[in-house]
């Protein structure tokens, strides 16, 4: 059996800054209550006819392939994470595979929302650890401002969310005890309409009964969330998938050296860390400069981490996240 390690890492968000006295001026909404309730400050959105989900993972996946310092044709598989796909079929990741000129390695989407990156991490690693591929590419990228109802009755949600992308070049190694230790994931079904987009879809309605219907009211194609169910599941399961992961290892909350959660909330975030005690250098948070976005959250907050110089070799990086499924998972990296 390998082990797979983390080579490089990218991040790309798009050029457009949308502050909260920005939304203030579009809905009845203030950078008080903003901020106060989530932390974030501002996000970016992607501006139409240049960001698209696909393009900004391309470019985040340029920046990885570079800081891992290896060949494009060394990638021998490609996973795409985003909820926000630029169609509906098929998925980004061979529109990614093509913008990146790569040949016809395998492309794998996955649709696990916030737990996206978490998940597609742990797919990638079991294929590195089975000695089936040696280089795999991990894309997470959302383009979620298209679909916000920006007006006041979607401000519960509109105010949450941003564009980005991240990815990760994930690679075969022999060293023993190094990258990443364990994955842990989960999911619970029975809330899958407590976080959701129920339309266009098979399920309850299909686009051309949308358009045929043609109402006003009808808000089922805008993102819906039950908030504050979903934070008291936030922070129970981030709680459990994080003792998981260091059970697993035999490992303790103060061997931690860098905790970098899904970026859903700065409050879930703190909870977090007060719970398990880690002080503000051990808790990576970039909320207040993207706000959520999604799948693309982790792997943009690992990038900058990175970056930022924030991981040393050797450290122990924890990664955690919860969402809309409900999903959510756990990674354990000795970097
Ligand atoms: O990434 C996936 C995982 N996501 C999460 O884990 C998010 C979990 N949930 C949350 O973080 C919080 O529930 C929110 C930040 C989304 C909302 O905070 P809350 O404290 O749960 O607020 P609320 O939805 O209960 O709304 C409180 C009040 C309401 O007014 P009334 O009924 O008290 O008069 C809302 O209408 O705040 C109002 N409100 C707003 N006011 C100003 C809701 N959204 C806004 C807004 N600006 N944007």
């Amino acid at each position: 059996m390998y082990n797979s390690i983390i080579k490089g890492t990218g991040y790309y968000v798009p050029e457009n800054i949308v502050t909260n006295d920005d939304l203030s001026k579009i809905m009845d909404t203030s950078d008080e209550w903003i901020q106060e309730r989530t932390g974030i400050q501002q996000r970016h959105f992607a501006t139409k006819g240049k960001d698209t989900t696909t393009n900004m993972g391309v470019r985040a996946a340029e920046m990885a392939i570079a800081k891992a310092n290896i060949n494009k044709e060394d990638i021998d598989f490609l996973i795409f994470a985003t909820l926000s796909p630029d169609y509906y079929f098929p998925g980004c990741g061979v529109l990614a595979q093509k913008e990146l000129g790569l040949n016809t390695i395998g492309a794998l989407d996955i649709r696990n929302q916030c737990s996206g990156f978490v998940y597609a991490l742990s797919v990638a690693d079991q294929f590195i650890k089975t000695g089936m591929y040696k280089n795999i590419l991990v894309i997470a990228s959302e383009t979620q401002s298209p679909a916000l109802d920006l007006t006041t009755r979607g401000r519960n949600m509109a105010v949450l969310f941003g564009d980005g992308a991240g990815a990760v070049i994930l690679s075969r190694t022999e060293e023993v005890g190094k990258g990443i230790l364990s994955s842990h994931l989960h999911s619970e079904g029975a809330y899958a309409e407590e976080l959701a987009i129920i339309t266009p879809g098979v399920g309850k309605k299909w686009v051309t009964e949308l358009i045929k219907e043609n109402n006003p009211e009808d808000i089922s194609y805008f993102p819906h969330m039950n908030g504050q169910f979903v934070f008291k599941n936030a922070v129970v399961r981030f709680s459990e998938v994080i003792v998981e992961g260091l059970k697993h290892n035999n490992l303790t909350e103060k061997e931690i050296d860098l905790f970098i959660p899904h970026q859903a909330n700065l409050r879930i975030s703190q909870f977090i860390q007060q719970k398990f005690k880690l002080s503000d250098e051990k808790v990576f948070n970039n909320i207040q400069k993207y706000g959520n976005t999604t799948a693309a959250s982790i792997a943009i907050a690992l990038a900058e981490a990175v970056e930022q110089k924030r991981i040393k070799e050797n450290d122990l990086v924890l990664l955690a996240a919860f969402g809309s499924g409900f999903t959510w998972g756990s990674v354990v990296i000795r970097w």
